[in-house]
């Protein structure tokens, strides 16, 4: 598999542990950042292959971008990166937010913003399981599953390659765009177990078959 220059905008609890991941792995790691002094996650500058650059820096030396920050950060983060149709053209964007209660409006999720302000493809994918588990999604020596959505084959392919590249086990294809809204009710379903319901964050879902 041949190393791909990954931005990682928001490198809070998500971004800092795919960046991780994503690193170990041989990958270049080009964090995006609105102050490069002062952001959370800087102590990931100490993995290999990774750098701080300016949103828009970090984006155009990249072939993949991954936003992991609170949804409506999203509003200020395309603007960031210049014009954002030519900056996005040709790049694939991974949306691992879940706008379930705060969207940005008038979209339902950070997916169909950037389907309608960007030419990149774009997929959903890396928001139903919590963040330890992309630390580590190995239980018992089994690769748990992540699962993606949306309308980009490119985008997709490029989604499962840095899941399996992360130590997940597989990442299932929950379907099209129509079905990114419900990916990100899988993702609330998540937070129910294991907050609301006291399971903890110690778990996780993996699809079986007979
Ligand atoms: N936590 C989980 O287990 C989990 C799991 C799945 C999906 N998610 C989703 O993933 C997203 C991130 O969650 P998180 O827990 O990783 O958040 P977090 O730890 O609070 O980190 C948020 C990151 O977003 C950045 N950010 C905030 N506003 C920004 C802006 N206007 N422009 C650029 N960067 C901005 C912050 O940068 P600064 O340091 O500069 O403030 C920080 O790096 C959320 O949408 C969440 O719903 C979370």
């Amino acid at each position: 598999m041949n190393a791909m220059n990954i931005a990682i905008i928001g490198t809070g609890n998500v971004g800092g542990a795919l960046a991780t991941r994503w690193s170990t792995h041989g990958h270049t790691i080009n964090i995006g950042v609105r102050d490069r002094s002062h952001f959370k996650g800087s102590s990931l500058l100490n993995n290999a292959h990774t750098q701080a650059f300016s949103i828009q820096e970090a984006v155009e030396r990249s072939e993949v971008v991954l936003v992991a920050t609170p949804p409506l950060a999203i509003v200020d983060i395309l603007p960031a990166m210049g014009d954002a149709s030519s900056a996005t053209s040709d790049k694939v964007f991974i949306d691992a937010t879940n706008a379930v209660r705060h969207a940005p409006d008038p979209y339902k999720t950070v997916y169909h913003y950037l389907v309608a302000n960007t030419s990149a493809d774009v997929v959903k994918c890396f928001n139903t399981t919590g963040f330890e588990n992309m630390l580590n999604p190995v239980y018992n020596g089994v690769g748990i599953d992540v699962f993606m959505a949306g309308d980009s084959a490119k985008a997709k392919n490029i989604a499962k390659t840095l899941a399996l590249d992360a130590g997940f086990g597989d990442c299932i294809d929950f379907g099209k765009g129509d079905k990114v809204e419900l990916l990100e009710q899988f993702a609330l379903a998540w937070i129910n177990l294991a907050i609301m319901q006291g399971h903890g964050r110690n778990i996780a879902f993996k699809l079986l078959r007979r």
